[in-house]
């Protein structure tokens, strides 16, 4: 078994003093001697105050978007340059409320996340069925639709893109409506996920594939189950991670299946 990352993104949540006394919290809870990789993904506008928040602290920054483009006429975006000079280490690309918000497709999807790995970001694709596809039993076939635009983007990076990724499955279903799907349910699409993966980049050997999260109404009391799942490499956290406790308890429980 390898470390498991846990991330907590805190969606359009946060001011100046929420955000300082929950760092504060999560800093001084000794996860930086327990074997888990943890990070926070607050709004973009509070990234330069926890970058000095978090100085010193295992804890890792990361975005919730970035442009595709390095740079330019793209009012309100952000490029992965400038999340880079933050001291970001990584960012959520194509998480549900992106695409259903903003009309970021899978195609885009793909080249902000090699806009990420060309300036040395992690990126964390994020995909997952909706309600229509699973109630239809659709969800291994909504899923590999979404990577499908990694394999080009891939080959364009010249193979680094999939060995420099994360990827996030995050049934919409089950997104902040307090039903996180079954652990047999989360295995059959996470090990889809890992087979395409390894189909798509053969060369990389069965212990260097990309980590592979669930994200959906993770709390502490179903952390351990999910966790537990041969094919889970972590879990993103919503409203979860905005309670000290909460994301403390989750990473505690990652690291126990170290
Ligand atoms: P919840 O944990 O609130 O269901 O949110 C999951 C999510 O969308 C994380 O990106």
């Amino acid at each position: 078994m390898s470390r498991k990352l846990i991330i907590g993104n805190w969606k359009m949540n946060g001011s100046l003093a929420a955000n300082e006394a929950l760092v504060r919290a999560l800093t001084s809870a000794g996860l930086a001697e327990k074997p888990v990789d943890c990070a926070v993904c607050p709004p973009s506008v509070y990234l330069a105050q926890l970058a000095g928040l978090l100085q010193g602290s295992s804890l890792m920054l990361g975005a919730q978007t970035v442009h595709a483009r390095e740079n330019g006429a793209f009012t309100g975006d952000i490029s992965a340059a400038m999340l880079a000079e933050l001291g970001c280490k990584l960012v959520l690309v194509g998480h549900s409320e992106r695409r259903a918000g903003h009309g970021e497709g899978s195609e885009q999807v793909a080249a902000q996340a090699l806009a990420a790995v060309r300036a040395g970001l992690l990126p964390v694709v994020c995909v997952g069925e909706s309600a229509d596809d699973h109630d239809a039993g659709l969800m291994q076939d909504a899923v590999t639709s979404q990577l499908a635009p990694l394999a080009a983007a891939n080959a364009e990076a010249g193979g680094t893109l999939l060995e420099n990724l994360v990827i996030a499955y995050e049934p919409i279903w089950a997104i902040g409506s307090g039903e996180a799907a079954t652990p047999q349910y989360v295995s059959v699409v996470l090990e889809c996920i890992r087979e395409w993966l390894a189909e798509t980049a053969p060369a990389l050997e069965e212990d260097k594939l990309p980590r592979v999260l669930y994200g959906g109404s993770v709390r502490p009391g179903n952390a351990g189950e999910l966790l537990a799942l041969h094919a889970c490499g972590g879990l993103l956290v919503g409203g979860a991670a905005l309670v000290a406790e909460e994301f403390i308890a989750i990473c505690t429980a990652a690291a126990a299946q170290a």
